[in-house]
């Protein structure tokens, strides 16, 4: 398989090898973390399947040399991840999944949790959000950008069988992730296998899939049109609502209702 330049749909100066990323001029190589088969067991539908021994790659802090001072001031991190094609079975390729904790000092109605934004860089990505009453499902094509909205459990799928996902984020790096419940009950809710998704029997009843679509939303600062990485660079301040979701409650709501 060619090179794959990724530098017009992501504004960085990176290339898609294989399932590496090659980082070009103004960049530092950041080394990945794999995610292996073995880690992966307890969230499979099909642990006793055959698979290969890493499923996914995450790429840490990626930047620009010279963007790195602006975007820690700015409570930021970007990173990269590579989910290769294939199947589990009859599953496919995903990651882990996790929770993300409560800010801390919310409570009650006010409660909020970290959120993230995520956005394709090549081939396709189903996230799957769930939160126990809803599970929505973003069909998300190069270019889409969909928030992991507050409260909600995220797994990423790559659903293409053929073609690498590769994604990025935008993220507050001062909260750990929460591995606990999804590993607890064997995956999400629903696994998404090549006859469509089927409900993980470990939970109880499962609220529907719900499709929804990626969108523009300007006042987080993004469009599907432009490269998040470049917005947020320009523009950090429009970007605080990753880090400070507690003062942006009302706008999370109009993102859902959009
Ligand atoms: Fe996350």
């Amino acid at each position: 398989m060619a090179t794959i330049d990724l530098e017009k749909i992501s504004d960085l100066p990176i290339k898609l090898n294989k399932n590496s990323l090659e980082f070009g001029k103004r960049m530092k190589k950041v080394v990945p973390e794999a995610r292996t088969h073995k880690r992966m067991l307890p969230v499979l539908k099909n642990p006793e399947e055959k698979a290969p021994e890493e499923f996914y790659y995450m790429y840490r802090d990626v930047a620009i040399e010279s963007d790195r001072e602006l975007i820690r001031k700015n409570n930021l991190r970007f990173d990269i991840t590579i989910l290769p094609p294939f199947l589990v079975g009859d599953e496919y390729n995903k990651t882990f999944g996790h929770y993300h904790p409560k800010v801390p000092g919310t409570f009650l109605g006010g409660a909020t949790w970290w959120p993230e934004i995520y956005e394709v860089l090549h081939g396709r990505a189903h996230y799957l959000l769930q939160n126990g009453s809803e599970f929505l499902v973003f069909d998300a094509r190069p270019g889409d950008k969909c928030v992991m909205l507050p409260g909600f459990g995220h797994i990423t799928v790559n659903p293409s069988g053929k073609e690498a996902l590769v994604m990025a984020n935008w993220v507050f790096p001062g909260f750990a992730s929460d591995y606990g419940p999804i590993e607890k009950l064997g995956g999400g809710q629903w696994f998404e296998t090549t006859k469509g998704f089927v409900a993980n029997k470990k939970y109880g009843e499962a609220p529907n899939v719900q499709l929804i679509s990626p969108r523009d939303f300007e006042e987080f600062g993004f469009s599907n049109s432009r490269p998040m990485y470049a917005d947020a660079i320009a523009n950090p301040a429009k970007f605080e609502w990753l880090s400070k979701p507690q003062n942006y409650l009302e706008l999370f709501k109009k993102y859902r209702e959009t």
